[in-house]
């Protein structure tokens, strides 16, 4: 019977390694995904932006001329979109 509390315990510890990584170390990049996931694909497919292979300099300008078509960004958004889209979309 005195197990069951203890498991409950390992458990809740457990998750909480699972789970904080994930959340701390890649939230710049998860966050700059949801944004690009939302905000990018209303006026064309994401697909459009995923062919596409640009340096940092590059996004950033693509975003900034998206801005001037009518995509909604704050600062946040535009730099998380960036970071995102050069570090997955980047040139090699
Ligand atoms: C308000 C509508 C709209 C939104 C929102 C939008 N786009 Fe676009 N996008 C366009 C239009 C229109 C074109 C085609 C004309 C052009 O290329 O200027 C285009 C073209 C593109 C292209 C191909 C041309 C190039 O420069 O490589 C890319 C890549 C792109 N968009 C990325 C994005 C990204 C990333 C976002 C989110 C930050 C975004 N778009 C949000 C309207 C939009």
């Amino acid at each position: 019977m005195r197990k069951i509390p203890c498991l409950a315990f390992a458990a809740i510890i457990s998750a909480l390694f699972f789970v904080a990584p994930v959340s701390f170390a890649s939230q710049g990049e998860s966050q700059g995904k949801a944004v690009f996931e939302k905000k990018c694909g209303s006026c064309h497919g994401l697909d459009k932006a995923r062919s596409k292979k640009k340096n940092e300099k590059e996004w950033l300008a693509t975003v900034e001329r998206m801005k001037k078509k009518g995509a909604s960004l704050n600062d946040e958004e535009t730099s998380a979109v960036v970071e995102y889209l050069t570090k997955n979309y980047g040139k090699k």
